[in-house]
């Protein structure tokens, strides 16, 4: 049976859609077969989505030092309905931050932390002015989840 990829993201920026179609990009890669992809934007995002899936990546912006409200209402909504579920989940942060990321990265530590899902690759913090590099990265961070979930290795 395919694996489910869920990617959540908050885009409230036109470098930040091009980011997620990145992410999209890399988990569809033509030499995956076996995953099924499904992207939730962070508020529309529900407890049901996480437990269908397999594995989770989380894109969100930096906003005033921390994830954005968005993704923060995601967990409020969905921390306590799957955390006896879903423990071990394999998941993974990319962060878009304009100048930081620090405390967006501890913040989302902390939450998974407590959800005990797994960090199954270091959390990628797209810092700084705009750069067009930043796609590569984000697509390779799709691309990794997609094929980790594939070849069975998380
Ligand atoms: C209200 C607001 C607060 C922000 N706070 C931070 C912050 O604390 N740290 C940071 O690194 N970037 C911060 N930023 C910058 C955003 O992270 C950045 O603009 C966003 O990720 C979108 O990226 P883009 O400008 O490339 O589209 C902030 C932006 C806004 C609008």
């Amino acid at each position: 049976m395919s694996k489910r990829l869920l990617i959540v993201a908050h885009t409230p920026s036109p470098n930040t859609q091009q980011l997620l179609q990145a992410m999209l990009r890399g988990a569809h890669h033509p030499d995956i077969n076996d995953v099924f992809v499904v992207h939730k934007p962070a508020l529309q995002a529900v407890p049901d989505d996480i437990r269908a899936c397999d594995a989770i990546l989380l894109f969100t912006t930096e906003n005033l030092g921390y994830m954005s409200g968005a993704l923060k209402d995601f967990f409020d909504r969905c921390y306590y309905p799957v955390l006896e579920e879903k423990q071990g989940l394999p998941c993974a942060i990319v962060i878009r931050a304009g100048h930081d990321g620090t405390g967006t990265r501890r913040a989302l530590d902390t939450i998974l932390t407590g959800l005990r899902w797994k960090q199954v690759q270091e959390p990628l913090v797209l810092r700084g002015e705009w750069r067009d590099g930043f796609i590569a990265e984000a697509e390779e961070a799709g691309l990794y989840m997609a094929a980790g979930l594939e070849a069975g290795v998380f």
